[in-house]
């Protein structure tokens, strides 16, 4: 079975290879010449998720999935969330963002916060999704230079590390992404077998 992932990053297409079957071929955007930029209008990482899914569904009708990913912090009402790639504005890059929330969650004890991935599979015009959620807090300050993202703040429960400070493999074995495609890939092989 050919799967499009609706990404054009080939981390992401790399890992998920890895992981499902190799009867699963996996393919991104530009394998099909789909270069245009992807809408996602959504005000939800679910609804995100089926937007880029769907667009790419219909109009190159290919069973594909897409995933969408968000910072969930509690003392913030779950912002990020589904803005966390453009938090600090149009113009933003991963550093003003984290710095944008460092700044709102100065001063604030409860700590706790989410990241989750929301993986939209379409297959024969068919949706269904999975969600991959890893908890933890948010940190004063940045701690290590590995990963992208809120990595550096984000200390994982259970681990004396950031996300930044850990190894990589570490990273993707706990990762929301991971517990995510963990469900897809359990979805495909049941498919298979039927
Ligand atoms: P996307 O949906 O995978 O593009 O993720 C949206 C945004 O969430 C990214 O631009 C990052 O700011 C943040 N993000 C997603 N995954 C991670 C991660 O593994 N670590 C840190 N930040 C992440």
């Amino acid at each position: 079975m050919k799967l499009v992932f609706a990404t054009n990053n080939i981390h992401k297409i790399k890992e998920v290879q890895n992981l499902v079957s190799k009867e699963i071929e996996i393919v991104s955007l530009a394998d099909i010449n789909c270069v245009e930029e992807i809408p996602e209008t959504g005000s939800t990482i679910e609804s995100n998720a089926s937007e880029k899914a769907f667009y790419v569904y219909n109009k190159y009708g290919i069973n594909c999935f897409a995933d969408d990913t968000g910072l969930e912090i509690d003392a913030l009402d779950g912002r990020p969330g589904v803005y966390s790639a453009r938090y600090a504005g149009e113009s933003c890059n991963f550093e003003n963002n984290i710095t944008k929330v460092l700044s709102e969650m100065s001063g604030i004890e409860n700590r706790k916060a989410c990241f989750r991935t929301v993986i939209s599979l379409i297959i024969a015009g068919k949706e269904i999704q999975f969600e991959g959620i890893v908890e933890g807090v948010i940190l004063n300050e940045r701690h290590g230079d590995k990963g992208f993202g809120y990595d550096s703040v984000f200390k994982p429960n259970g681990y004396n590390e950031t996300f930044a400070e850990m190894p990589l493999e570490i990273k993707n074995s706990i990762s929301h992404r991971y517990r995510a495609v963990q469900k897809l890939k359990e979805y495909l092989s049941l498919l298979k077998s039927t």
